[in-house]
C-alpha cells in the first residue's frame, strides 16, 4: 500500500556544538560518520543509514545527530571552524553490490571505458569504502577542501592526495579541516566526495547543513528561531522492510519524497511568515516547486512567496509562485501563511514541467507530485508577526560582475563517449592531471557547453559566479563533429569552434537567477551556458594558528556536475590557480 501522506512530523536537524578551548580563535568539531539506524516513515521498518555524529564538549555520551544526515554547523562570518572528521563506517559499504557489479564490470552499472576513458578508483580491491566530507560552497584551502583523491577508508587508507592538519593529533582514519568562513552569511552544507562513490554515500544519509552568519543579519527583520526552517529535500525508495533501496539499480518501492529524513512530512505553522531554507540534496533529481492551497481559500491556486537568497547569500527579493531546484543548489524563500484560515493546509508540490526552458531534465517527472505539508494548526504566538514584510526588507546585497571585453573563456563539453556510456568534460578523464591553469585574482566567464538531451547542474568549488546568459546550439552536429574530433587526433586547432554552432541569440538568465550569487547552475540541454566567476583566489591566511592552514600557489581544486552518479562517472574536472611567475 502507498506510505499515508503527512503523518511524520518535519524533523529538525540539530545544531552541533563547538568546542572553543582546543584551537583558540575557532570553533572547534569531532564529527564521526557511523552506520546507524532510522525510521524513514511512521509505516517502515527502520534502515540501516550512515550519518554524521558530532562530540558533545558537554556531555560525552550523548553526541549529537539523528543517524540519518548530520547535525548542522552553524558558524559567524569571519570567525573561522576547524573539524576532526572520522570514519568510523563498517568496512563493507552498505551498497556493496553496486561496488562488487561495478569491480565484476558489469555493463550496465561499470561505464565499460577502458582507460583512459574512465577513472579507477584509487583504492586497493579489497578496500570497498572510503570517504571525505567537502563543504559545498565553501571559500576553502585546498587541503581542507575533501576532494575525491582526499578520501580515507575506515580502516585508515588513504588516497593518494589525503590531507590533514595538525597531522599529531590525527589517527589514520581521521582528518581535521579548517573553514575561513569568509563567506557571507549563507546556507552551505557538507556531504561526501569519496572518489567514484559520493552518489553511494551521500545516498546512504552522508550529508549536512553548514550556517554562515553575519551578526548584522539580527537586524533585517527576517524570520528566526522556530519560524527559520531548512528543508533538505531528497528522494529515495524503500524495499518492503523499509531499509533503503539505491535507486538506480533497485526499483522496488515507489519514488518517495524525503524531507529532512522523513517521508511526506508535516509541519504545523502559525499564521505568520516564515523563512524556508531549503536544499536540494538528491542524488540527480530535480524539482519543481511551489505551494498549493485548496480552492477555497486564495483566488489562485499557489501561494506567492519571496526569494531572499540563492546558494551564496542574500539577493533583492523577488516574488515567485514557482521554481526549479537541481541538486545542490539552495533557495531562500520567505512564505507568508497569515492570509490562510486556521486548519489550512499548504502543500509543496512537485509539479510536472512545461518542459519548455528546461528540456530533459532528468527526476522531474510527475511521479512524484506532493512532497509535505504545511498545517496552519498553531495559535499566533508571542506579540504576533514583527518581522519586515518582504518587499521592504533592506537586504545586504553585492554587485553584479560585469564582463569586460577581455574577460577570458573557457569551454567545458558535456561530452559523453560515443563508444562508452562515460561521461566527462572535453573527453578528458578526471585522472588526467589538471590542464586549466588560471592566473590568481583573474576574472572568467565559463561556458559549459551540453549537447545533450538532459540539463545538468555545475558546480565549482571555492568561487561564487553569476549566471550571464544561455544560447542554444545545434547539439547534433555539435556533438557529430565532437565526436570526429575526439576519435580523430584532437588537435587543438581542429577543435569545434562554438560560434559554428549558435543557433540563436544568447537568453537572459532568469528573475531567480538574475542578480543572484551562485555556485551551482544548471547547464541546460543543447545549450551553451555561461558565468561569470568573479575572483580565482584561494585563502591564503593561516587559520586558528595551525601551520600549513592556507592555501599555496599553485592550488588546485575541481568542478563537476552535481548528478551525483555523473560526478562519479568522470563528469568532473580539476583547475588549478597559479601565481603571477607561474
Ligand atoms: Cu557539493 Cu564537489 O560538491
Ligand atoms: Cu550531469
Amino acid at each position: 500500500p502507498p506510505l499515508e501522506k503527512f503523518v511524520d512530523p518535519l524533523p529538525r536537524p540539530m545544531t552541533a556544538i563547538p568546542d572553543r578551548s582546543v584551537y583558540p580563535g575557532a570553533d572547534y568539531y569531532e564529527i564521526t560518520m557511523r552506520q546507524g539506524s532510522w525510521r524513514f516513515h511512521r509505516d517502515l521498518g527502520p534502515s540501516p543509514v550512515w550519518g554524521y555524529w558530532a562530540t558533545n564538549p558537554h556531555d560525552p555520551h550523548k553526541p549529537i545527530g539523528m543517524g540519518y544526515l548530520g547535525p548542522t554547523i552553524s558558524t559567524t562570518h569571519d570567525h573561522p571552524t576547524v573539524v576532526k572528521w572520522r570514519n568510523e563506517l563498517p568496512t563493507t559499504h552498505m551498497f556493496q553490490f553496486v561496488i562488487d557489479k561495478i569491480r565484476s564490470g558489469d555493463p550496465q552499472l561499470a561505464p565499460i571505458a577502458p582507460p583512459p576513458y574512465k577513472s579507477k578508483p584509487p583504492f586497493p580491491s579489497n578496500i570497498n569504502v572510503w570517504n571525505v566530507v567537502h563543504q559545498h560552497g565553501g571559500y576553502t584551502a585546498p587541503q581542507s577542501d575533501g576532494m575525491p583523491l582526499q578520501s580515507f577508508s575506515p580502516d585508515g587508507f588513504h588516497a593518494e592526495s589525503y590531507s590533514t592538519l595538525d597531522p599529531s593529533r590525527v589517527k589514520p582514519n581521521e582528518a581535521i579541516y579548517a573553514y575561513t568562513n569568509h563567506d557571507r552569511s549563507c546556507m552551505l552544507w557538507y556531504h561526501d566526495h569519496g572518489m567514484g562513490m559520493t552518489s553511494l554515500n551521500v545516498y546512504a544519509g552522508l550529508a549536512g547543513l553548514y550556517l554562515i552568519r553575519d551578526p548584522a543579519d539580527e537586524r533585517l527583520g527576517l524570520p528566526r528561531g522556530e519560524f527559520e526552517v531548512p528543508l533538505i529535500l531528497q528522494d529515495r525508495t524503500f524495499h518492503r522492510d523499509g531499509s533503503l533501496a539505491y535507486t538506480m539499480t533497485q526499483r522496488e518501492g515507489e519514488d518517495t519524497p524525503v524531507v529532512n529524513g522523513k517521508a511526506y512530512p508535516f509541519l504545523a505553522v502559525e499564521p505568520r511568515r516564515y523563512r524556508l531554507r531549503i536544499l536540494n540534496a538528491s542524488n540527480e533529481r530535480f524539482w519543481r516547486l511551489r505551494f498549493d492551497v485548496p480552492r477555497d481559500v486564495l483566488p489562485e491556486p499557489q501561494l506567492p512567496f519571496w526569494l531572499i537568497g540563492t546558494d551564496s547569500g542574500f539577493r533583492t527579493p523577488l516574488q515567485m509562485l514557482e521554481f526549479l531546484i537541481s541538486p545542490a543548489e539552495r533557495y531562500d524563500l520567505i512564505v507568508d501563511f497569515s492570509r490562510m484560515p486556521m486548519g489550512t493546509n499548504v502543500t509543496l508540490t512537485n509539479y510536472p514541467g512545461t518542459q519548455v526552458h528546461f528540456p530533459g531534465i532528468p527526476g522531474c517527472g510527475p511521479e512524484i507530485a506532493e512532497i509535505m505539508q504545511f498545517q496552519v494548526t498553531k495559535p499566533l504566538s508571542g506579540d504576533g508577526d514583527n518581522t519586515t514584510r518582504p518587499k521592504k526588507l533592506k537586504l545586504p546585497v553585492v554587485a553584479p560582475i560585469k564582463p569586460k571585453p577581455h574577460t577570458r573563456r573557457r569551454e567545458w563539453v558535456v561530452y559523453q563517449h560515443k563508444l562508452f556510456s562515460t561521461m566527462t568534460f572535453n573527453a578528458v578523464p578526471f585522472m588526467e592531471p589538471s590542464q586549466d591553469f588560471i592566473k590568481a585574482g583573474s576574472t572568467e566567464i565559463w561556458e559549459y557547453i551540453n549537447p545533450n538531451h538532459d540539463a545538468h547542474p555545475m558546480h565549482v568549488h571555492l568561487v561564487d559566479f553569476q549566471v550571464l546568459n544561455r544560447q542554444p546550439i545545434d547539439a547534433a552536429r555539435y556533438q557529430s563533429d565532437y565526436d570526429k574530433w575526439v576519435y580523430g587526433d584532437r588537435k587543438p586547432k581542429d577543435r569545434p569552434l562554438l560560434a559554428n554552432y549558435l543557433t540563436g541569440p544568447p537568453i537572459p538568465p532568469t528573475p531567480d537567477e538574475a542578480g543572484s550569487r551562485k555556485d551551482t547552475v544548471k547547464a541546460n540541454a543543447e545549450m551553451v551556458t555561461r558565468i561569470i566567476i568573479q575572483e580565482f583566489t584561494p585563502p591564503t591566511e593561516t587559520i586558528a594558528s595551525i601551520p600549513g592552514s592556507g592555501a599555496e600557489l599553485p592550488a588546485t581544486y575541481i568542478h563537476h556536475c552535481h548528478i551525483l552518479e555523473h560526478e562519479d562517472d568522470d563528469l568532473m574536472r580539476p583547475w588549478t590557480i597559479v601565481g603571477h611567475g607561474d
